[in-house]
């Protein structure tokens, strides 16, 4: 593997935006090359480490989910190498942990799906009993598994703001029922099939967010990133308990360390990482990759 890249710079290419963690440029006026740097946000702030191999990681995640679930949705990967579209001097930037995929009109929804109580779930339940308007039973414990899996959308915040939740009425207003439905339905099947897959391999996915696009036809599409340690909650089924915060893979964990950190308001700027969480958390990232794909 190439040396760690905390962020990505193309000259060759026109770049569109940079989020969190990957960067994006434009392929010719119908594709775009996604670069994964090894950036790593918590509580939506960026640190300041690169976290070894991680780029690469969640790459690799994505695309082996994009293929096992393709059945169930198009995707936006066009099977190009990353390595064609850049010059050859910029190639090791691209190595392993990038894509060129189908540019695609966003859909500005975070298609979010729990099998599981926690995070913002277990808060807004606490609070009210429901989560994006839709009731659960009382007694639940924090991590407890739910009767059946839901979808509890939330809207895409501008860099450096929190995700908010809303209800399944407010989303079909806002993109129209019919493709609503469609997004709740295909999310709840690509969540079934990947927590069945995933429990088998020692991991329960408590929840993950999907993001979706359409394309010139006006087709859905599924993007962005899928079923990575980022975008979703694994936690290791050996640790799994009902009633408290299960130890986790990945990003969790660097979680835990900041809400120790005396002081610090989740906003900008982070705590410094010590230089054994960033290990310690690359090898998480590594861990939940093997486990799911070797
Ligand atoms: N195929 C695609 N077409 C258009 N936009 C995409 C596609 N795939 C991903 N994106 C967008 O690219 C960005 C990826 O960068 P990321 O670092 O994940 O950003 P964010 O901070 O918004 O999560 C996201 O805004 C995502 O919605
Ligand atoms: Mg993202």
């Amino acid at each position: 593997m190439t040396e760690t890249l905390y962020q990505s710079d193309i000259s060759s290419l026109p770049l569109i935006g940079r989020g969190k963690v990957r960067e994006n440029y434009a392929v010719g006026d119908d594709k775009l090359l996604i670069v994964t740097s090894d950036r790593l946000s918590a509580f939506d702030v960026v640190m300041s480490e690169a976290i070894p191999k991680k780029g690469q990681v969640l790459n690799r995640m994505s695309n082996f989910w994009f293929r096992k679930l393709e059945s169930i949705v198009a995707n936006h990967l066009t099977g190009i190498e990353p390595e064609s579209v850049v010059s050859e001097r910029e190639r090791s930037q691209v190595q392993g942990r990038a894509v060129v995929a189908k540019r695609l009109k966003p859909i500005m929804l975070e298609a979010v799906v729990r099998g599981y109580l926690a995070g913002s779930g277990w808060k807004e339940y606490q609070a009210t009993g429901s989560i994006c308007g839709i009731r659960l039973p009382s007694g639940l414990r924090n991590a407890e598994r739910l009767p059946e899996p839901i979808f509890t959308p939330a809207r895409k915040a501008a860099l450096g703001e929190h995700d908010e939740n809303v209800d399944f009425e407010t989303i079909s207003k806002e993109i129209g029922a019919s493709l609503a439905e469609k997004i709740r339905s295909i999310s709840l099947q690509l969540y079934r099939a990947a927590s069945d897959y995933a429990a088998t391999r020692g991991i329960l996915i408590a929840d993950t967010k999907f993001e979706f696009g359409l394309d010139d036809q006006g087709e859905l599409v599924l993007m962005d990133e899928v079923l990575t340690a980022d975008s979703s909650r694994f936690w290791p089924v050996e640790g799994y308990a009902p009633g408290a915060n299960p130890p986790s893979f990945d990003k969790q964990f660097v979680r835990d360390y900041l809400e120790s950190v005396p002081g610090w308001m989740k906003t900008a700027p982070p705590p410094r990482l010590p230089p054994e969480i960033v290990a310690k958390t690359s090898a998480k990232y590594c861990e939940a990759l093997e486990r799911l794909t070797c």
